[in-house]
């Protein structure tokens, strides 16, 4: 592995993988190729901008030629795919981009790549594949696919093309499916980010239904570390979950996040649910340990740094706030009811 092209690069988690594999792999060249969409921005890189090892170019995941002529022009051994449709609402309100995206796109990268002969596929996927999980279950990479929202159904047919391009073609792909990040440069469209900026303006923050739902909030660090082991000491063919192993009910997270900026509960206000909301995600993370991997953060400290660097970066979130995302908000929250909280 030497050159390697990270789709998606712009984005909130693949902008913090590419700082962290320049920092950690000064031997590597990062290419990014991303579309810009909403979601992308190029503030996100601008810690990296001059290093002489990152280059970056604007592209479709579903355009072959462009991937193509990215890939040969760069000369790349290596393809992270983070480029995706990621927000569940979103999926709910408009699928067309995320099947587009999430399904024609990986399959058209997995195609230049197979093309190519490249040394290594890796796709980035998600916890929410497996579907809500009951009890004290765990996901184990071995679980059933039930995905329930169209961005999980849309992740979970990447999925499924990566591994057959595997077994059909013997392309040599690796996968790892990550429980929910936090973390510096996240959209706000997201919970946390969502939530800590309106909280800042004093804001109501929106709670869906009983907010007793159920997430792995990791920090985006631990889940890059995880994916540069899959990349050093991964199997091809093979499956890894990226996550803390362990969970925590939305409220919690709401009050830390309250407690970290001084604010009062009064902010919180429940509204109706997600349509389809999954109760509960939590991932069993033992096969990614034995490869020598351990989380760095619990939630707690996760959502408390967070927190601060939404703080200490409004230069970043304020104008993304002020923009199309206005009508977005308004879209998704404006009519939507006010409910008693049990
Ligand atoms: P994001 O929405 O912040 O960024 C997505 C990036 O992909 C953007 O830069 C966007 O411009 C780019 N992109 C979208 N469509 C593209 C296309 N057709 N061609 C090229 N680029 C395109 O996403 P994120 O939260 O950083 O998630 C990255 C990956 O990690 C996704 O595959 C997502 O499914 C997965 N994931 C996310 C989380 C999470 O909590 N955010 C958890 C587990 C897995
Ligand atoms: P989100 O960040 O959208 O991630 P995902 O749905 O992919 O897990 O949401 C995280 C949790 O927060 C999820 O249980 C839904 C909930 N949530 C709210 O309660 N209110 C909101 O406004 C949003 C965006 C999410």
């Amino acid at each position: 592995m030497k050159n390697l092209m990270v789709t998606g690069g712009a984005g909130f988690i693949g902008s913090n993988f590419v700082r962290y594999m320049l920092g950690k792999h000064p031997e590597y060249n990062v290419l990014v190729y991303d579309k810009l969409t909403y979601a992308g921005n190029l503030d996100n890189l601008l810690e990296v901008a001059g290093d002489a090892c990152y280059s970056f170019v604007r592209g479709d995941i579903c355009d072959a030629a462009a991937v193509t002529e990215a890939m040969q022009a760069h000369q790349i051994d290596t393809v992270v795919n983070f480029a995706a449709e990621t927000h569940v609402d979103r999926s709910i309100m408009d699928p067309d981009a995320f099947i587009m995206t999430d399904v024609y796109g990986t399959y058209t990268l997995l195609e230049v790549a197979r093309r190519l002969g490249v040394e290594r596929y890796h796709q980035i996927s998600t916890d929410e594949v497996y579907g809500h999980i009951e009890g004290d279950h765990r996901s184990q990479e071995t679980d059933n696919l039930a995905p329930r929202s169209p961005y999980a159904a849309s992740k979970a047919s990447g999925d499924l093309m990566v591994l057959a391009y595997y077994v059909t073609y013997g392309l040599p792909v690796t996968l790892t499916r990550g429980a929910n990040n936090v973390g510096p440069y996240q959209y706000p469209e997201k919970v946390i980010p969502l939530f800590v900026t309106n909280a800042i303006d004093n804001q109501a923050l929106p709670v869906y239904g009983d907010g007793k739902q159920r997430r792995d909030y990791q920090y985006v660090i631990d889940h890059c570390e995880g994916i540069d082991v899959v990349l050093q000491r991964g199997k091809p063919g093979e499956v890894y979950n990226v996550g803390t192993g362990s969970e925590m009910e939305n409220l919690r997270m709401v009050e830390i996040l309250l407690d970290e900026l001084g604010k009062p509960a009064s902010l919180i206000q429940h509204v109706e649910d997600r349509p389809g909301h999954d109760r509960r995600y939590c991932l069993n993370v033992d096969k990614l340990r034995a490869l020598g991997w351990q989380p760095g953060y619990t939630h707690e400290e996760a959502i408390r740094a967070t927190v601060r660097w939404y703080a200490a970066n409004e230069w970043w979130w304020r104008k993304i706030k002020s923009g199309e995302f206005k009508e977005y908000y308004r879209r998704l929250y404006g009519d939507r009811k006010v409910i008693s909280a049990t």
